[in-house]
């Protein structure tokens, strides 16, 4: 083999490392979160359609990921933004309440409803399209059925 075809098929089997190198390190990329923040659990929330709400809890705190109509998906903590009491679906299932002194909230976390100051708290995920990606900070996620 001549020297030009040496170096030639060098050039080409470099650059073909070095892309498929560069696939690798996206995947990773995509499991792990970008720019290097890692992620520890990803929900795939395909199937919740809008209206609809899938509730997870992180270190036995409880919150839910709510598919709002136009406005994709919100996470935020069950718990009132007064005092901290935990929240419950009303009868109706078209709000949450509080039972310390029945404030209530909207499915996205509007306030409706009583002495609370702001809507909940949102929970620091992230959401890729319908995936849910939590961050390693966070804690332990698991969805609840
Ligand atoms: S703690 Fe919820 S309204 Fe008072």
């Amino acid at each position: 083999m001549s020297e030009t075809r040496r170096s030639a098929l060098t050039l080409l089997l470099g650059a073909a490392a070095a892309v498929g190198t560069g696939a690798i390190g996206y995947g990773v990329m995509r499991i792990f979160g970008e720019r290097g923040k890692s992620v520890q659990g990803a929900f795939d929330l395909s199937d919740l359609a809008p209206g609809e709400l899938q509730r997870f809890s992180v270190s036995d705190r409880p919150f839910a990921v709510f598919h709002a109509p136009g406005d994709g998906l919100l996470a935020y903590y069950l718990t009132c933004t007064r005092a901290g009491c935990a929240l419950q679906m009303s009868d109706d299932n078209t709000s949450w309440a509080c039972p310390c002194d029945e404030a209530r909230f909207a499915l996205d976390g509007e306030p409706i409803s009583g002495p609370v100051p702001r809507k909940l708290d949102r929970v620091p995920v992230r959401f890729d399209g319908m995936v849910l990606m939590a961050p390693s900070a966070l804690g332990p996620v698991e969805a609840v059925t």
